[in-house]
């Protein structure tokens, strides 16, 4: 079954709060919030169930997108045909990051963000993140390429920032050149 999200809509200005720090250990509500979205997440990188119920394909999703103000994102990252690895990140913070930026040739995509949207976004193509997982410890992750675009898309969110913010609309692939595609 497919979990029932409501994931609120670009238009919706919840979605530029700071989200505040997360203290542990997370209430059963969050931790049920936190299962959901992974479920969602998967189903909607499953050619079956995206075509059953109509969703489009997802990588991560923040609280914030659920209208909840934490500091929490997750992030579903197929790494072989059909075996997802699954991220739960809290209270996250970039440690260290590339010179190299990089951008997403397609465009990003945000579960939020319901319409197509020209223009490249600069992300650092490495990134080092420090985080709490779901029991409070502290990890570390070293990020690159497209899981390191996840992650900074997220983040973003948690400080009220879209995708669609870092793009001039009159100039929507500048710099394009000083960057590298995925
Ligand atoms: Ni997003």
């Amino acid at each position: 079954m497919l979990p029932k999200l409501k994931i609120l809509d670009e238009k919706n200005k919840t979605l530029r709060t700071i989200s505040k720090a997360v203290s542990f250990p997370l209430s059963d509500k969050d931790k049920k919030m936190i299962d959901d979205s992974l479920k969602y997440l998967e189903m909607s990188q499953i050619e079956e169930y995206s075509e059953k119920y109509n969703l489009r394909p997802g990588m991560g999703l923040a609280f914030i997108q659920l209208g909840v103000p934490k500091r929490i994102f997750v992030i579903v990252d197929e790494v072989d045909q059909g075996k997802f690895e699954h991220y739960v990140i809290i209270n996250p913070k970039i440690i260290s990051h590339s010179e190299e930026l990089v951008y997403v040739e397609e465009g990003e995509g945000c579960l939020s963000v319901n319409r197509p949207v020209e223009g490249i976004v600069p992300r650092y193509a490495r990134v080092k993140v420090e985080a709490q997982d779901i029991d409070g410890n502290v990890c570390t992750y070293r990020l690159r390429e497209d899981l390191s675009v996840a992650f900074q898309h997220e983040l973003d969110h948690l400080d009220g920032i879209l995708f669609v913010d870092k793009i001039d609309p009159k100039n929507p692939y500048k710099d394009k050149e000083k960057m590298r595609s995925l």
